[in-house]
């Protein structure tokens, strides 16, 4: 017993009993001041915040970001410097389910990172598909209710996802990796993750290029098929927490190869798509990748809750050098990250250990909950300007003016957009075995949506290509010969709705 710390209260108090509860005689009942068994209760209470409105399933771990190309020509971020080891964490995600979902389910994969630079947290929130359903911010929650649950039946809902879907031509290109064979992976070691944005970089000189960021994975791919994952999860439901953490216990660390894409500032007027466009990603042939280093993960968390629960990243820290651009949908994320961190974690999310940045952090928000760091070195100095010392600005710092025009209006993002091109150059690159795995599975996530959605639906896939199309239709044949309940246009949901 000698070598074992005494258990104390949380206000530091030595504890005499953790077994008994305090009662009146043997049969009790309680005495109101077991100020013990109160706290105990209390704090389980609590024990739960509000997990994120989307992305909540996640697993994490930290590693190292090493830089081993030199694109300071391009940026002048220290964390992108060649010979640069920057100390991260990254969370991944399931975007659809809660927070118990099970892990082997075809959704798109979150690959938020964070890293820790000397020059403040530069975060990148991305996903594991380099563009989006949608390309204005306005129909994000309109597409992520499609996602989650009925509010009649409580169930997710084929019919509300392909009425989107269908009627939102600019999804097709991520509706077909998500119904791709790497929609499914088997874990999150297998897979790539996107910037899926474009980015500034912006060098000594001040001078503005665009950027795309791609993390390629060491491992290569692996997927499972509808079949394969339902067995998965009839045996465990945290096939990707077990894979990951496994991994990196036994010292099998996880690597990805970095990668960037650059556009000089005045070419993004010139390419035949709009390069800020989420839902396009920039040819290969046009903006070749080029290695800039390796992304580890080589240390689990010591507190789930702590350190991957509590993770708060955001689109919005970027750093000196790397910067925003145009594209409409990050603008947005640049405001809905924080307000649903200070919602989610509260007002000083940003102290927390985990999200703390590792450099020196001079500001003067004031008070609010979690406020636990202490004043400016010289307490006289808390509103700015002022004659004490505080802090001050630095317009070394400031960006180059970002060139823009045009009338404010809402413009239609439809209007002249080319939604099909860059799905059929997806669509070519699958060989038949895959081309026929997309059918079956979209024909399956289909499930007992109406005629007319199906068929609005595959309209859009015979645009995409004529095969594209046709195979579906033929999957869909066979469901429904499998199937008879399955009669289209009979849809429970929407006869309730026209009732
Ligand atoms: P490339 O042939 O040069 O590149 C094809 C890319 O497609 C590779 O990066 C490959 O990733 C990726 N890919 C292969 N299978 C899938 C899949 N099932 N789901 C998602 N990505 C997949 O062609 P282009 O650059 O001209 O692009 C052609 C199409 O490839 C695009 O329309 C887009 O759909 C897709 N793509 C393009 C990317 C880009 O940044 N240009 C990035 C990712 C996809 P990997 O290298 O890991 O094998
Ligand atoms: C999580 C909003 C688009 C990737 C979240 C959260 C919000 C949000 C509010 C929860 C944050 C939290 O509680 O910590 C939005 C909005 C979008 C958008 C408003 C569009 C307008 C995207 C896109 C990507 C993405 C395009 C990827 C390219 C993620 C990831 C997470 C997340 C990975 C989980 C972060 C984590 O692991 O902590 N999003 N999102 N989101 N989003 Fe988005």
């Amino acid at each position: 017993m000698a070598d074992k710390p005494i258990m104390t209260t949380s206000g530091g108090a030595p504890i005499a009993d953790n077994q008994n509860s305090l009662s009146a005689g043997p049969r009790g009942p309680l005495l109101l001041q077991d100020y013990q068994l109160l706290e105990k209760l209390a704090h389980q209470n609590r024990e739960r915040i509000p997990e994120r409105v989307v992305h909540a399933k996640g697993w994490g771990a930290h590693g190292t970001l090493t830089i081993t190309g030199d694109i300071s020509a391009y940026t002048k971020a220290k964390v992108l410097q060649p010979g640069a080891q920057t100390p991260m964490i990254l969370r991944f995600s399931t975007v659809a389910g809660e927070a118990g979902a099970a892990d082997a389910e075809r959704d798109v994969r979150g690959f938020a990172m964070k890293f820790y630079t000397p020059e403040g947290n530069w975060d990148l929130v991305g996903n594991n598909t380099p563009v989006f359903f949608v390309r204005d911010p306005l129909k994000f929650p309109d597409f992520i209710h499609t996602q989650k649950r009925h509010p009649r039946t409580n169930l997710r809902s084929p019919t509300a996802m392909w009425d989107f879907w269908s009627l939102s031509p600019e999804s097709l290109h991520q509706v077909t990796i998500l119904m791709s064979d790497r929609g499914l992976p088997t874990d999150v070691r297998h897979i790539n993750g996107y910037g899926s944005h474009t980015f500034s970089l912006i060098n000594d000189a001040n001078e503005r290029f665009w950027v795309k960021f791609h993390f390629k994975t060491m491992q290569g791919h692996k997927h499972w098929t509808n079949e394969e994952a339902a067995q998965v999860v009839g045996r465990t439901r945290e096939s990707t927490q077990e894979d990951l953490f496994e991994a990196i216990e036994q010292g099998d660390f996880p690597k990805w190869k970095v990668q960037v894409q650059i556009m000089p500032e005045l070419e993004a007027d010139k390419t035949p798509y709009n390069p800020f466009d989420l839902t396009k990603v920039w040819p290969h042939a046009d903006y070749p990748p080029i290695d800039i280093g390796v992304m580890e993960l080589n240390r689990n968390a010591d507190n789930y809750f702590a350190e991957i629960e509590q993770l708060a990243t955001s689109p919005s820290n970027i750093v000196p050098g790397i910067g925003f651009s145009p594209d409409k949908m990050l603008q947005a994320r640049i405001f809905s990250y924080a307000d649903a961190h200070r919602h989610r974690i509260g007002t000083h999310y940003e102290a927390l250990p985990v999200n703390a940045p590792k450099c020196p952090v001079h500001h003067y928000h004031k008070d609010g909950a979690m406020r636990f760091t202490p004043n400016n070195p010289n307490p006289a100095a808390y509103y700015e300007p002022n004659s004490f010392g505080g802090p001050v600005e630095d317009n070394k710092f400031l960006e180059p003016p970002l060139r823009i025009s045009g009338d404010a209006d809402r413009w239609n993002h439809r209007e002249g957009n080319d939604d099909f091109s860059q799905p059929r150059a997806l669509f070519e690159l699958f060989d038949p075995g895959e081309r026929q795995r997309l059918f079956a599975n979209i024909a399956a996530a289909m499930g007992d949506i109406p005629d007319f959605i199906e068929e609005r639906q595959c309209k859009l896939f015979d645009q995409v290509h004529p095969d594209y199309g046709a195979g579906v239709r033929a999957a869909r044949a066979t469901v429904k010969d499998r199937n008879p309940s399955i009669s289209a246009p009979t849809d429970q949901l929407l006869s309730d709705a026209s009732a």
